[in-house]
């Protein structure tokens, strides 16, 4: 007799489902033309979410997921450029009067690994906290207004491991990280009109940015008690499960397979 294994929950494909019902809720993903934004702007579209997509280049890849979720737009920029957080944020008010949620996902690292101290220069430092906190911190600025004026109002940023724990893909990017949790706090405490602003820290996840990593990724499949990576899907179920948790702000969510408990 062949044993019941079970669910196979690795391979369960969670990405058709709800889970929070955002109908007629308006909410922009930065850096949602690939990976994990685009999960994410897609999990939302189909809680009835109102799009505003955004990327810095890959313009046609934002334009044909704009058009392919429907009720959704294209803002090409570059997040560190505040000229961008103001388009962001006009797209939404010009075209449905309203923003309900920011999800802060578009980030940059520096081409030095992290243990080579010696390689960082200042325009490495520049650049990534110039994305990863100063741009992600510019686009929650322009966004507040509306959010606080919002019946639930939220941003989620996106953050890693790398500011969790002593790893990551570069020194300046595991730093940008750790800022960007802090400032989850901050702006918790100090956003207003009951705004919550919460985190979702991925562990190793298949996108784009990691298709060349196959030995870390072997790495975290024997390490890591949930034994693989990520998939764009299970950070999108956490973030729909942050955005339905409406008495929660402050707060960074490891969704790493357990990585960080081993590391
Ligand atoms: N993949 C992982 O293992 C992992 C782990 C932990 C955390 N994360 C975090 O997850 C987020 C998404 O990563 P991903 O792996 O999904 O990367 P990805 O597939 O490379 O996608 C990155 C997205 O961000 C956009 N982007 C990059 N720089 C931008 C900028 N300055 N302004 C606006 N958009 C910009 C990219 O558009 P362009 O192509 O046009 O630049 C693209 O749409 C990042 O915050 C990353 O730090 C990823």
């Amino acid at each position: 007799m062949v044993a019941d294994s079970g669910p196979d929950l690795a391979h369960a494909d969670h990405s058709k489902e709800p889970a929070v019902d955002l109908t007629g809720h308006v909410v922009i993903v930065t850096g949602s033309s690939s990976g994990i934004g685009e999960a994410v702007a897609r999990r939302l579209a189909t809680a009835d979410a109102r799009i505003v997509v955004n990327s810095a280049r890959s313009v046609q890849a934002g334009e044909r997921l704009a058009n392919e979720l429907g009720e959704a737009c294209y803002v090409q920029g570059d997040i560190s450029d505040p000229g961008t957080s103001r388009a962001l944020v006009d797209a939404a008010q010009d075209r449905w009067g309203r923003l309900d949620g920011l999800v802060n996902n578009a980030a940059v690292t520096a081409d030095v690994p992290l243990a080579d101290i010696d390689g960082v220069t200042v325009d490495h430092w520049n650049r990534v906290l110039g994305v990863n906190v100063v741009g992600t911190f510019l686009v929650s600025q322009a966004a507040l207004p509306l959010l606080r004026v919002a019946e639930d109002g939220w941003i989620l940023n996106i953050t890693s491991i790398a500011g969790i724990r002593q790893t990551g893909s570069s020194l300046p990017y595991a730093v940008s990280k750790a800022a960007v949790d802090h400032l989850t706090t901050l702006l918790a405490k100090h956003a207003g009109g009951r705004v919550r602003v919460n985190a979702v820290a991925p562990g190793l996840v298949a996108t784009p940015w990691t298709e060349t990593w196959d030995r870390v990724k072997e790495g975290v499949t024997a390490m890591a008690p949930l034994e693989r990576v990520a998939t764009p899907d299970d950070i999108a179920d956490a973030c729909v499960g942050i955005i339905g948790a409406r008495y929660t702000t402050g707060q960074t969510l490891l969704v790493d397979g357990g990585l960080g408990l081993v590391l």
